[in-house]
């Protein structure tokens, strides 16, 4: 019989390594390689018969749905992203990078909560209990009976949770403090991190606590962080925000009982998050409404509608290469749209810089915002200040014609309920309102837009041979 051997697999990337090496070829971490026997588990080969199975009952497709029970934080932010309140027995990441609320949240959640009658603790691996006092002061949740633990050990915390009444509430605050006896490396590596995670998951299931993970991520994601335990729970969930401004974003990645397309808005204030009930509200709020550059978008977030400004400058380039910088959008996208001018409407941008920003520092996603980015590209080259009473929604195709995009009714709506009485949208939308008073103007293509905006003049200089 062949001489088995035995594998090393990294335990972060799943590369396989001959023998055993302190770094990972694969991915370059330290210490995540482990020895694994191939021949073990289901399917091993001979003399490996796993135990007999015990056979489940097969079921059918239709049958009765018990909706999944729920603990409302009365925060209807929070509530909106995760779908009617937290699920009992389901187990949540929230991720976003330091400093950025997180534990600021949950605080007032867990507050929220307790106020409600719900038995809610709080473990935090990261503060003193001072320290969480103090917060809890300022945010007014101290007398709320949150009940409060300093610890970081795994096995500690499942002891105390299991001591006296079944929590509604754990909050684990951060997952990256966790660590257990039964894992060897240290604090914070991959290895602790989910079997902390993995621990607590198991604690939710069996009890129907609800079990909140709290987790840091960095922008090149370097720390051990949340990724590895993004697929093991249930909903995830990140907060995000631009530390220069005051509002905070609360964006469902994943949710298995829920929407994942929704988002909670935030405002931070010296006492605690504040809800944000009309998010356009605050992001139209330092509008300049004559300079060039600017164009109202009218989103979709979810179900709710979000108007935002896009803001862009076109300047003449000193460099070889111009320069395209883009903050709260897709910076291929805006290659792309960029492109498109060039190719279809003879909108020359080779000798320009061009700069483009979401206000207040919110993200975009939806290719929704191509025209309302076109507008105002178009707008700062040809130094012409849009309507100030007109939004911009709908998608550019590679061929230069206004594709339509869903919701157009919803955006209507909302842009008239702030005082927009004109709209620039796709030909052929469906479900367009009729407006009290508004004008609502359907493009076929870009050109039309370019010279809506421009008039019939040329955009940028001219080319000699075209003269
Ligand atoms: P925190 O919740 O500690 O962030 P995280 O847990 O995500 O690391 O929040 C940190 C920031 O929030 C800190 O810079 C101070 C600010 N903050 C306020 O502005 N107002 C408040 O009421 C609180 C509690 C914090
Ligand atoms: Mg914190």
């Amino acid at each position: 019989m062949a001489k088995t051997r035995s594998h090393f697999i990294c335990q972060n990337c799943g590369a396989v390594h001959s023998r055993w090496v302190g770094k990972c070829d694969g991915c370059g971490a330290w210490n995540t390689i482990i020895e694994e026997d191939p021949t073990a588990g289901i399917g091993g080969g001979p003399g490996k018969a796993p135990k007999k199975g015990r056979p489940v009952t097969l079921t059918t497709l239709s049958g009765e749905i018990e909706e999944a029970p729920r603990i409302e934080s009365g925060i209807s932010e929070l509530d909106r992203v995760t779908g009617g309140g937290f699920v009992r027995g389901s187990a949540v990441l929230i991720g976003g990078d330091p400093g950025i609320g997180k534990s600021t949240l949950l605080m007032q959640a867990a507050a929220a909560l307790a106020r409600r009658g719900n038995r809610v603790i709080y473990v935090s691996g990261e503060e003193a209990v001072a320290q969480v006092r103090l917060r809890a002061q300022r945010l007014n949740a101290a007398d709320a009976g949150v009940l409060l633990a300093a610890e970081t050990n795994v096995e500690d915390i499942l002891a105390t949770l299991s001591e006296d009444k079944r929590p509604d509430l754990v909050i684990i605050d951060s997952i990256q403090t966790l660590w257990s006896d039964v894992a060897e490396a240290a604090p914070g590596t991959v290895t602790q991190v989910r079997v902390g995670a993995q621990a607590m998951i198991r604690f939710a299931k069996q009890t129907g606590a609800t079990v909140v993970l709290v987790g840091h991520v960095t922008k090149d994601g370097q720390i051990a962080g949340p990724r590895v335990v993004e697929h093991m729970v249930d909903a995830v969930m990140y907060f995000e925000g631009d530390r220069g401004h005051h509002y905070r974003i609360m964006r469902t990645v994943k949710n298995r009982f829920g929407p994942t397309d929704e988002i909670g808005v935030f405002e931070m204030s010296d006492r605690g998050l504040r809800e944000v009930a009309n998010p356009s509200e605050l992001f139209l709020g330092e509008r300049n409404e004559k300079a060039p550059g600017a164009a109202v978008f009218a989103g979709i977030e979810g179900t709710r509608p979000v108007l935002v400004e896009v803001q862009a400058l076109v300047a003449p380039t000193s460099l070889g290469t111009p320069r395209r910088a883009v903050v709260g959008w897709d910076s291929s996208r805006l290659a792309m749209i960029l492109a498109v001018l060039e190719a279809h409407c003879r909108v020359r941008l080779g000798n320009y810089d061009v700069y483009l920003n979401v206000a207040g520092g919110y993200r975009i996603s939806e290719p929704a915002a191509d025209v309302a980015v076109a507008a105002a590209l178009v707008s700062s080259l040809a130094g012409q200040a849009l309507p100030k009473e007109c939004v911009y929604f709908g998608e550019i195709s590679l061929s230069g014609a206004i594709r339509p995009v869903s919701h157009t009714g919803l955006r209507l709506k909302e842009a008239e309920k702030l005082g927009f009485q004109a709209a620039v949208l796709p030909s052929g939308s469906a479900e367009i309102p009729k407006s009290s008073n508004g004008s609502w103007n359907s493009i076929e293509s870009l050109m039309d837009l370019v010279v809506r905006i421009a008039g019939s003049k040329h955009v940028g200089p001219t080319d000699p041979d075209e003269e």
